[in-house]
């Protein structure tokens, strides 16, 4: 598709230091025309009729790339409460300029009709999207829709081993649609949980301890998610296919993806940020259907075995898996979890609940933090260097952060469209003050300044493995 024209203001952002996936340096960053231009020495003349932004004692980032996120997302009876304008406007006050959303097919619908249905929202946005496809079921025709996605910028394609009836697939599915992705320079991502392990604890907590919202932590095991990963990551060694992990919450099924990879297989692990922050003792609470997600919130113990991988490298992306369910929502079956709609509103919480915990408090540089959250999510969807960098070419999608502002995260100031945040309360240090998308600055100091949707529909290039990026 035709970009569509935009504005050309030109503009410098002066005083910050650039944080690159690789480096991190004082710098001056020249924008024009929706694009950077030039990486400058601090201080560099540039034309007088360049507007200044002023950066002095920011962080100059690439904007956020959520790899993960589901808008307006159907599941059994209930749909996330989001539009491609709402979920968009949250992710730029939170500091992500891209978004890489779902097409689900509903059930009864093909893989390229629900790609045609998203994709139309694409214009919606206030900052650009993205789509991985889906596969629920093999068919006659399902080589063809994926040839015609990927030839429409679609590569990526999710699948689940769980959900059964729904939208989990079968090992034959799984493997053809591997097949059939790696020959289109594409790659199969997948939600792994054994459907059959989940179901015999959901069964076994039904008759004990209760199959309600508190008991969420016991009916989906981490056992679920290990043998999974093992099955498919041996299918995906059978094809010499890339294959990539979403959401992954246990060290151990990291570190599976990671023995693979040294055993030569392109193998990557997604977790998201509820996993590396909360614990399952928000089952323990008051609300615990606000936290009721797959796979669930685990111990405190494995969530800080899980974080210490984001500095082994074993994780290569952070996403959000956003999904916009309110409070009554994950209230009508919260009796039971078998029935509730899964996932937690977190798009525009990503960044800076990742930045302070992990980054402030715990020393992660701020350049694998961008690496994590930005470049790779964009290098394994075929976005890179579009989106994911600031180097001249690159899209000007930036994020300025204060890395000392403190703040609390309250619902009243975020602008999901849900009534709750699972961080509620949560006191953070570091927060994206100016975020600018295409060039354009639209939030700046909490206040939306510029409501344009500007958003399009990214094409993802051929994933290239071959020099593969460092993790
Ligand atoms: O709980 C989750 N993750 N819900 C969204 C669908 C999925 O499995 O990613
Ligand atoms: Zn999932
Ligand atoms: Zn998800
Ligand atoms: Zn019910």
């Amino acid at each position: 598709m035709a970009d569509l024209p935009r504005e050309h203001t030109m503009k410098v952002v002066r005083g910050g230091t650039i944080v690159e996936s690789h480096w991190a340096a004082p710098a001056d960053l020249l924008i024009d025309d929706g694009r950077v231009v030039a990486v400058l020495n601090p201080g560099s003349e540039v034309d007088a009729a360049a507007e200044v932004i002023d950066a002095t004692g920011k962080l100059v980032m690439p904007g956020g790339v959520d790899p993960h996120c589901h808008v307006g997302f159907t599941s059994g009876e209930f749909t996330s409460l989001d539009s491609y304008l709402e979920c968009t406007t949250a992710a730029v006050f939170g500091g992500t300029t891209t978004i890489i959303d779902f097409a689900i097919p509903r059930p009864g619908q093909q893989p390229l009709n629900a790609a045609e249905v998203q994709r139309a929202k694409a214009s919606s946005g206030l900052c650009d999207s993205a789509l991985h496809a889906c596969v629920v079921e093999w068919t006659d025709t399902t080589a063809d829709q994926l040839k015609t996605l990927a030839d429409g910028g679609i590569r990526t394609v999710k699948m689940f081993t769980t959900y059964a009836g729904e939208t989990m697939a079968n090992e034959h599915t799984i493997l053809n649609t591997m097949q059939a992705t790696r020959d289109l320079g594409g790659m199969v991502i997948i939600h792994c949980e054994s459907d059959a392990i989940v179901t015999d604890a959901q069964n076994l907590a039904a008759v004990s301890d209760g199959v309600d919202a508190a008991h969420m932590s016991q009916t989906r095991p981490e056992l679920a998610e290990t043998a999974s990963v093992a099955a498919i990551l041996a299918i995906a060694e059978s094809q010499n296919a890339p294959v990539y992990f979403v959401h992954q919450s246990t060290p151990a099924a990291v570190e599976l993806v990671a023995d693979a990879r040294k055993r030569g297989l392109v193998a990557f692990t997604e977790s998201v940020a509820h996993h590396l922050i909360l614990d399952d003792s928000a089952y323990e609470g008051e609300q615990p259907e606000r936290f009721v997600c797959c796979p669930p919130l685990r111990s405190a113990e494995v969530v800080e075995k899980l974080g210490r991988h984001l500095f082994t490298g074993h994780i290569t992306t952070i996403g959000s898996d956003h999904c916009c369910y309110d409070t009554a929502q994950k209230q009508v079956h919260s009796h039971d979890v078998r029935h509730m709609p899964n996932g937690l509103p977190g798009v525009e919480t990503r960044l800076p609940v990742i930045y302070s915990h992990y980054v402030d408090g715990l020393g992660l540089t701020a350049s694998r933090f961008v690496e994590l959250t930005s470049s790779n999510p964009a290098r394994t969807n075929g976005l890179y260097p579009r989106k994911g960098s600031l180097m001249p070419g690159s899209d000007a999608d930036i994020a300025i952060w204060d890395p000392e502002l403190e703040w609390t995260v309250t619902t009243e100031t975020l602008h999901m469209a849900t009534d709750y945040t699972p961080y509620e309360g949560h006191r953070l240090r570091g927060k994206p003050v100016t975020v600018i998308v295409g060039g354009e600055i639209v939030v700046h100091d909490g206040e939306l300044v510029d409501a344009t949707p500007r958003g399009r529909h990214l094409e993802a290039a051929p994933l290239d493995f071959s020099g593969a990026f460092s993790m």
